[in-house]
C-alpha cells in the first residue's frame, strides 16, 4: 500500500531540463543552471517538477529516444548533478518526477544494435520482429503525416521491426519477462537517487500486445500492477502519473479496482472537452466529462493540464467539436498537427488575453485532481510555429531582458529563444513580471498559493451545480465537513446566473468569495445570484471563514 498520498494536493510543473536554464553557455540547458532555478520554483509554490527525459540519447524525439537509461545527457551534466538536483528540490519540499520511457528505446541503443546484428542474441527478443513487412504495416501510426508506417525494414537484421512511434524507436517487447525485470531495474535505479516517481509514457503501447499478427493490441493490465508493487516496495511514497489517453470505459482498469495499478493518470477527456467549451462557452460536453472520469478508487488521483509539450490531441472530440476548436485557436494549417491536434502554446491561442488565461487557469487548478502547469505558462510564453513538430511549444524558458532571455550566456542556444514581437523575450519574461504586481507570474503565484488552502479540491467529491446557463460551470466540493464553491464563465459576454448550492438549508446562505470581496447572500427562496463578468470566475468558501473550526478529521 502506498504509504503518503502526497500526490493528491500537489501542484506539479513540467520542464525539460534542456530549454531551462544553461548554466555552462554551451547552448543547452543543465542540471547545473535548474538548481539555480529552484528557488523561483519555490516561490512560485510547485511542490512537485515533473522532468521531461534527460538520459542518455541521440536527441531525435526530444529525449524520448533513450540511448542509456543509467545515465544523464552529458550536454545536461553528470549523475553527481543529477543527486545534487534532487536533493536541492528535497530541501526545499519540492519532489521530482522523471519520465520512464519504456515502449520504446532510441535505435542507437545497444540493446536494439545488438540485436539487429545477432539473431541468437538475447537481446533478439527484446525488439518485435517479422520476416515479412506485416499486412497492417501502414496502421497505426502515433504521428500521422510525419511518420509513414509501424514496421520497418532493417538491412542489418534482415526483418521488419515494429515501432508505434517513428522509425529510430524500435518497440521494447514488453510480453517478454527479461523486458518487464529490467524496466524495474530503470525504476529501482533513480528512485535510489532520490526521484518520488514517474511519469510513465505511453503506457496503453507499453501494455498492449505486440506483433506481426496483433491487429487489436490486448492490455495487459496486470503489468501495471507489477510496477506499482516494486515501486511500493522499495520507496513507499514514490507514484506512476500515467499517460494514457483512453476511454472512460478503460480507467478503472488503469487505476486497478482496488486502486492497485497507477496511481494518477492525466486526464485527457476533461483536457480535450475543456477547449471545446473554451471554443463554444458550451459547457456541457465538459460535465459529462467530468462526470464520466469521476469514479477512481480513494487513492487514485487525475492529473489536470491545460498544454503539455505535445501537441493539443483533439482525437476524442466529435468531427464537430474538433472543427470548432480549430476555428477558434488553430485555424491555419501551421497551427495544427497530426491531422487531430493544435502545436500552439496556451497564450497565443487565447489571443494573449488575459481574462481568458486566468479563466484557463483558474479551471486547472480547480478541476478535480492535481494540477500539471507547463513551464512558461506562469508567463503566457509563446511559441515560433518556424520550427518543426512540437519543437515550436518547446523553446526556451524566458528569465529576463538580457541576451537569450538570460537562458544562457553561449552565443547560439540549441533551440532559439522567442525575440520580438508580443511573445518576445524583450517583453515577456520572469525579471519584468517579479515587479509588476498585476502580471500573470505573480497572479499564478497567488492562485497557486490559495489552491493550496483548498484541499477540498484534490481531495473531495464533487458535484457539478445546475445553473441556468449552459456557459456557467458551477462545481462543489465537500470534504470533511467543509465545501468550496466555484463559477466559470466561458463566454465573453456578462452572464448573470442563478443556482443553489445542493447543501442542507444551514450551510448555504453565505458564499465567502476567496479572491475579492463580493461575496454572496442566498435569497429568501435559498438561492444565489452571481453576476459574472466576460469569462469572470469566482472561488468560494461555503458557509465562513470559520472552516477550519468546523473541518472533521475523516
Ligand atoms: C509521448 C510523449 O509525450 C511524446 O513527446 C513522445 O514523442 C512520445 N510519447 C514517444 O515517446
Amino acid at each position: 500500500m502506498i504509504k503518503d498520498l502526497w500526490y493528491k494536493n500537489a501542484i506539479v510543473y513540467c520542464l525539460s531540463v534542456a530549454t531551462y536554464m544553461d548554466a555552462n553557455g554551451d547552448g543547452v540547458g543543465d542540471f547545473q543552471g535548474l538548481m539555480r532555478r529552484l528557488d523561483y520554483l519555490h516561490g512560485l509554490g510547485v511542490t512537485a517538477i515533473w522532468l521531461m527525459p534527460f538520459q542518455g540519447s541521440p536527441g531525435r524525439d526530444s529525449g524520448y529516444d533513450i540511448s542509456d537509461y543509467y545515465c544523464v545527457n552529458p550536454a545536461y551534466g553528470t549523475l553527481g548533478d543529477f543527486v545534487e538536483f534532487t536533493h536541492a528540490a528535497k530541501q526545499r519540499g519540492i519532489r521530482i518526477l522523471i519520465d520512464l520511457v519504456v515502449n520504446h528505446t532510441s535505435d542507437e541503443h545497444p540493446w536494439f544494435q545488438e540485436a539487429r546484428r545477432d539473431p541468437s542474441s538475447k537481446y533478439r527478443d527484446w525488439y518485435i520482429w517479422s520476416d515479412k513487412k506485416p499486412p497492417h504495416a501502414d496502421e497505426g501510426m502515433v504521428f500521422p503525416g510525419v511518420q509513414k508506417s509501424t514496421w520497418t525494414h532493417d538491412r542489418i537484421a534482415k526483418q521488419w521491426y515494429f515501432h508505434r512511434f517513428y522509425d529510430f524507436q524500435p518497440d521494447l517487447n514488453t510480453s517478454n519477462p527479461a523486458v518487464v525485470a529490467e524496466i524495474l531495474k530503470i525504476m529501482g535505479f533513480w528512485i535510489q537517487l532520490g526521484v518520488s516517481g514517474f511519469r510513465m509514457d505511453a503506457v496503453p503501447f507499453v501494455i498492449g500486445t505486440k506483433g506481426p499478427d496483433v491487429t487489436r493490441p490486448r492490455e495487459q493490465y496486470d503489468m501495471l500492477r507489477t510496477l506499482r508493487e516494486f515501486l511500493q516496495w522499495r520507496v513507499g511514497d514514490s507514484i506512476i502519473l500515467a499517460e494514457a489517453n483512453v476511454l472512460p470505459s478503460t480507467d478503472m482498469q488503469y487505476f486497478g479496482d482496488d486502486g492497485d495499478r497507477m496511481h494518477m493518470m492525466f486526464n485527457f477527456q476533461v483536457n480535450q472537452n475543456l477547449f471545446f467549451a473554451l471554443a463554444s462557452s458550451d459547457t456541457r460536453p465538459l460535465i459529462k466529462a467530468l462526470q464520466r472520469t469521476e469514479s477512481r478508487p480513494a487513492s487514485g488521483q487525475w492529473g489536470i493540464f491545460l498544454r503539455n509539450h505535445d501537441e493539443l490531441d483533439l482525437g476524442r472530440l466529435t468531427e464537430a467539436q474538433r472543427q470548432k476548436v480549430f476555428e477558434a485557436f488553430g485555424p491555419n494549417k501551421v497551427d495544427q498537427l497530426y491531422d487531430r491536434g493544435i502545436r500552439r502554446r496556451l497564450a497565443p491561442m487565447l489571443g494573449g488575453d488575459r481574462r481568458r488565461l486566468e479563466l484557463a487557469y483558474s479551471l486547472m487548478f480547480t478541476l478535480p485532481g492535481t494540477p500539471v502547469l507547463r513551464y512558461g505558462d506562469e508567463l503566457g510564453m509563446g511559441d515560433d510555429l518556424s520550427l518543426p513538430e512540437r519543437t515550436c511549444c518547446r523553446t526556451p524558458m524566458q528569465w529576463s531582458t538580457e541576451p537569450h532571455g538570460g537562458f544562457t550566456k553561449g552565443n547560439k542556444p540549441a533551440v532559439p529563444v522567442i525575440s520580438n514581437g508580443p511573445y518576445g523575450f524583450e517583453h515577456l519574461n520572469a525579471a519584468e513580471q517579479r515587479r509588476d504586481p498585476n502580471s500573470l507570474l505573480n497572479w499564478t503565484e497567488r492562485i497557486i498559493r490559495m489552491r493550496k488552502e483548498v484541499p477540498e479540491v484534490g481531495w473531495g467529491d464533487f458535484e457539478a451545480l445546475k445553473t441556468s446557463d449552459d456557459a456557467v460551470l458551477a462545481l462543489r466540493y465537500d470534504w470533511r465537513n467543509n465545501s468550496v464553491l466555484f463559477l466559470h464563465n466561458f463566454a465573453d459576454e456578462p452572464r448573470e446566473v442563478e443556482f443553489s448550492t445542493g447543501l442542507k438549508k444551514e450551510h448555504h446562505d453565505q458564499l465567502i468569495n476567496l479572491l475579492s470581496s463580493d461575496h454572496s447572500e442566498a435569497a429568501k427562496n435559498g438561492k444565489h445570484s452571481v453576476c459574472l463578468e466576460p469569462y469572470g470566475y469566482r472561488w468560494y468558501r461555503v458557509g465562513g471563514l470559520d472552516y477550519l473550526l468546523k473541518r472533521s478529521e475523516y
